[in-house]
């Protein structure tokens, strides 16, 4: 039987901690799945304050794990592997997890596994479904936006990315401009279903452009500029502009994975299967928008159950599962990494700018 995996997350505003198995078929077995949001402690500065972020982590990580534990009905001596995130982030948060999963894995004697993020988010759909190699990723949250090629574990290739802004943080952003709350994006798209997408004309940044990189700095300015020009937000103006903003956001996105599609073609991808992926992938309309787009290029479209897509730890077991499986374990002196680019070679080739609430991630 395959290994019992923790999983830990603590490379942002979460404190989580998962049980997951692989089953002989390949699919998951999740056990437990713990995600603590801290989100509380961070929203009297409508953003993540990483010293507050890392303090958090360290007074919970041993209580999710013991709750993990707990809502799986198992002790400690079950636990036959352990995977914990080691960047990117801020790096305090990922130094609590990646610590207490060593020192864990240390006194068990079970094989550890250093996981990168950007990989949990990557592999996430298959935590519900099966995701067969290569597909096109896109994988949008508040720290990254990228499409990636997923040819196996841990081959990926970078096709596009962010130039500015994530577009999570777009969506953050937005919020904060018309006075709704944080993480911006279930605020954003709750007010945008009340709202007239066609009421202002924003922004569409890159659409058309040559290549499938993304950016978003300039539709968020243009949002905050039109909020100003506005005065005091009625309610009907906050749903409208929402909605102009999530429109140019989908047009954008679409536009931009049609591009994606051509150049994972290019790279001689033969598998016609789109998976959207991290937090921005929760909203309801942008799924089913890259869905019609997938659909129209002859394409599954895959995403993950929308408690996959925000940041969770049975992804990360997850991923720490299927490395175990291919021999990938790590060793115990895996450092903490602030950055670290799941597409390394791509990456140093053409390095990215996504500044961000996390900092610069990927
Ligand atoms: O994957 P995630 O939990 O953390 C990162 O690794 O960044 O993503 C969080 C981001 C936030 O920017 C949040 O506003 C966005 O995902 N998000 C959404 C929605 N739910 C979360 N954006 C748009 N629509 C949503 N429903
Ligand atoms: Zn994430």
């Amino acid at each position: 039987m395959n290994p019992l995996v923790l999983g830990l997350e603590t490379s942002c505003d979460e404190t989580a901690a998962a049980l997951v198995r692989l089953r002989a078929d390949g699919s998951a077995e999740i056990l437990a799945d713990v995600v603590w949001s801290q989100v509380e402690a961070h929203a009297p500065y409508r953003g993540v304050v990483p010293e507050i972020a890392a303090r958090a982590h360290v007074e919970k990580v041993d209580l999710a794990v013991a709750a993990a534990l707990e809502q799986a009905g198992l002790g400690p001596q079950a636990i036959e592997a352990v995977a914990a995130t080691a960047g990117p982030g801020l790096i305090g948060g990922v130094m609590v997890g990646l610590t207490a999963g060593k020192a864990i894995a240390l006194a068990r004697g079970v094989p550890f596994v250093a996981v990168n993020h950007l990989e949990g988010h990557a592999l996430s759909p298959r935590l519900a479904a099966p995701a067969p190699f290569p597909y096109l990723l896109f994988l949008a949250s508040g720290g990254h936006c990228q499409f990636l090629a997923v040819r196996g574990l841990g081959d990926y290739v970078r096709l596009g990315s962010t130039i500015d802004d994530a577009a999570g943080e777009a969506f953050d952003k937005t919020a904060r401009v018309l006075g709704l709350g944080f993480p911006g994006g279930p605020y954003v798209e709750q007010a945008a279903r009340s709202g007239d997408p066609t009421r202002f004309d924003l922004p569409r940044p890159l659409k058309g452009r040559p290549g499938c990189d993304l950016s978003f700095a300039g539709l968020k300015t243009a949002v905050a500029r039109t909020a100003e020009g506005l005065g005091a937000l009625s309610e009907q103006d906050v749903s409208d502009l929402a909605a102009s903003f999530q429109a140019a956001v989908a047009d954008v996105c679409a536009d931009r994975a049609a591009a994606a599609m051509a150049a994972y073609e290019a790279l001689g991808c033969e598998g016609p299967l789109f998976v959207m992926a991290g937090g921005v992938a929760a909203n309801t309309a942008l799924r089913a928008r890259l869905e019609a787009v997938a659909a129209q290029a002859g394409y599954a479209f895959l995403a993950p159950p929308q408690r996959f897509c925000t940041d969770n730890a049975a992804m990360i077991a997850l991923a720490g599962a299927l490395r175990l499986g291919a021999g990938l374990a790590s060793d115990l002196a895996a450092p903490a990494k602030a950055r670290w680019p799941l597409d390394e070679i791509a990456a140093a080739g053409r390095p990215t700018h996504v500044p961000g609430r996390k900092g610069a991630k990927a």
